[in-house]
């Protein structure tokens, strides 16, 4: 089997869940980063930035509006300083904006993803994939970008089989 690592951002508090807004105890991408772990036996690394998006949905969604239009490279606590290890790198992110959080690319900048294969997977409230795929293959053009999968944000939780049947096509 291919030695895989899920590299990902997760945002726990306030959410917008099926039409209302609700306060999160665990992000949903974290949800579904742990059942890639659960079904092919992964490591995970959580980007997590040093100045906090609100937990608050309305001033996180400008915050992630501002941080996007300028494409901002957010500093992050800790680093992944290579991935000469894994031959797949899952990277799973929330859609913020159509995109996954500037945070995620302030990580992957940082790596040489030269014939890497990266599955992308997307937690989102209806705008899917967005164009997640199409960033990663314009950023990282030296990397093999496989078909990625959207799970609706809301239903996560439910989520493991579909997730782990995804995962266990492409991390043979
Ligand atoms: C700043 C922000 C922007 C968002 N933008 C979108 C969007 O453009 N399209 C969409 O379908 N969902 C959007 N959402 C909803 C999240 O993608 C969705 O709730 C996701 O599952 C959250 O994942 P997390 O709990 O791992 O952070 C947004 C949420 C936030 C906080």
């Amino acid at each position: 089997m291919s030695k895989t690592i899920v590299i990902y951002y997760s945002r726990t508090g306030e959410n917008y869940v099926n039409g209302s807004i609700r306060k999160l105890e665990k992000g949903n991408t974290e949800v579904c980063a742990e059942f890639i772990r659960d079904a092919v036996g992964t490591d995970l690394f959580k980007v997590d930035t040093v100045t906090p998006y609100s937990d608050d949905y309305m001033t996180c969604i400008e915050e992630a509006k501002v941080e996007l239009k300028k494409a901002a490279r957010p500093e992050l606590k800790e680093y992944l300083d290579n991935v000469d290890a894994y031959d797949t790198i899952v990277v799973a992110a929330p859609c913020w904006w159509g995109d996954a959080p500037m945070a995620i690319y302030s990580q992957l900048d940082r790596l040489d993803l030269t014939g890497k294969t990266i599955a992308p997977l997307m937690t989102h409230e209806g705008s899917g994939l967005g164009s997640f795929e199409k960033s990663l293959s314009k950023k990282y053009p030296d990397a093999k970008i496989v078909k990625g999968l959207a799970v609706h944000g809301a239903d996560a939780a439910k989520s493991e089989d579909t997730v782990s049947s995804w995962i266990k096509k492409i991390a043979k």
